[in-house]
């Protein structure tokens, strides 16, 4: 028996922010805080002022928190909270990526909760919050989808992912338009984040019946619509696909786990502050190699939701779900881009770190092989040794 958790609503379409003002009063909201990504507030997007007359219409209260910068933290944290309290809110939405909804999903936990340890909250029966409102404008993280909250703990230096089914937003709005402007660099990085999520959960030893058709049906839509809005940003059908995509791949990995990719990949971005999508990126193709021979025909599914052959060998087609990765990361210039925060020696010098962050990391013993510390140190000098051939071949 397996269950399976997920959001009460998932509205979908072009222009469905409109939708907002009756989402939050179908949750009884009066008064919401809306954690808004910064460059959603600047000309000519001016998303604050639309979501400020879509609120209007329901005689709806806004408070924006826009007071943070690259990923979460603890202290983005305290200054949401802070606002949220002098405003004395009933509600909380997110309008951007996944930072700015994880940080509402612990606003609205701690508001309610403030004594609540960040150790204890996956262990809780159940978790009281605010009513929760996810609008994504990458696609992405899923964390409109997933019960989990990503926030680095400014003191302690370490990035805390604490997971409870309760932290599923109430309302998920997947509106295209907002993931229009996103940048080129950023459209390949949350969707290969996307797919990744999808792999992973499709790979991992707690998939199930349920979360292997999300996790399937997300790489099918990925696979064909991630090309597509990387080279136009403003084809509307795929980028609605894309969020399709990202949301069926968070309902797929917050149920069957992320996995070695992502443990990897947090440590990764946490050394070398890399955006979360081009960490996990990189490390894909080598985590698929190091599981390629665990599962061949899961590998080989994966490759035919890519669009291969179905009628190819099981192992030909499991390699070649590596080859559609890797070619995803050439194509999205991700290997170029992620020498923009790598310096090679220093990578190579903190391999050993690396790896124990990795092994201290969630989606370690859900992977279809539990690797080793030596596993791990091999993965990463593996990704030395891709790079410096990338790094070689762009300097001559
Ligand atoms: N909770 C979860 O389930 C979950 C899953 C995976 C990752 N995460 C976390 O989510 C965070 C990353 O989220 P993300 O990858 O969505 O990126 P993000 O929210 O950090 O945004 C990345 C960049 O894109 C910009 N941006 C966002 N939307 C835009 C738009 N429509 N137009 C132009 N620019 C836009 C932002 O300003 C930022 O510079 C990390 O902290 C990661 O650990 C959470
Ligand atoms: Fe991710």
């Amino acid at each position: 028996m397996y269950m399976t958790y997920q959001p009460k609503q998932i509205t979908i379409g072009e222009n469905s922010l409109g939708s907002l003002g009756g989402s939050a009063k179908k949750l009884k909201t009066t008064d919401l805080l809306v954690v808004i990504d910064q460059f959603l507030t600047t000309e000519p997007l001016n998303y604050d002022e639309k979501v400020n007359q879509i609120l209007k219409q329901e005689n709806i209260d806004v408070t924006f928190f826009s007071d943070y910068q690259g990923e979460p933290t603890t202290d983005h944290l305290e200054a949401a909270l802070t606002i949220a309290k002098e405003q004395g809110v009933n509600g909380v939405a997110a309008i951007g990526g996944g930072s700015a909804i994880d940080i509402a999903k612990a606003t609205a936990l701690f508001y309610r909760n403030p004594q609540m340890e960040w150790d204890a909250i996956t262990d809780q029966n159940s978790l009281e919050r605010l009513p929760l409102i996810a609008i994504p404008t990458t696609a992405g993280t899923g964390s409109e989808a997933t019960k989990v909250m990503v926030i680095t703990d400014t003191e302690k230096g370490i990035k805390m992912n604490p997971g409870h089914p309760d932290l599923i937003p109430d309302i998920a709005i997947l509106d295209p338009a907002l993931t229009s402007s996103l940048p080129k660099n950023f459209t390949a990085y949350t969707g290969i984040d996307a797919l990744t999520h999808a792999i992973e959960a499709f790979v991992s030893t707690k998939a199930n019946i349920a979360t292997d058709q999300y996790a399937l049906t997300a790489i099918q839509i990925a696979g064909r619509s991630l090309p597509i809005v990387y080279n136009n940003g403003m084809n509307m059908a795929a980028r609605e696909e894309m969020l399709l995509a990202s949301t069926y791949a968070g309902i797929a990995f917050s149920n069957a786990s992320t996995n070695l990719a992502h443990a990897a990949g947090r440590a990764l971005g946490a050394r070398f502050h890399i955006p979360h999508g081009l960490s996990v990126a990189v490390l894909l193709p080598l985590v698929m190699r190091f599981g390629l021979q665990a599962a061949p025909e899961r590998y080989a599914q994966i490759a035919v939701a890519l669009g291969e052959d179905a009628t190819k060998d099981i192992n030909e087609l499991a390699e070649q779900s590596i080859q559609a990765i890797e070619k995803y990361c050439d194509d999205f210039q991700i290997w170029k881009d992620v020498l923009n925060y790598i310096d090679l020696q220093d990578l190579e010098r903190n391999i050993d770190l690396l790896a124990k962050d990795a092994l201290d990391g969630n989606g370690i013993l859900t992977n279809r092989i539990v690797p080793s510390s030596s596993d791990i140190k091999k993965l990463f000098l593996d990704l030395v040794g891709k790079l410096s051939k990338v790094k070689g071949v762009n300097q001559v």
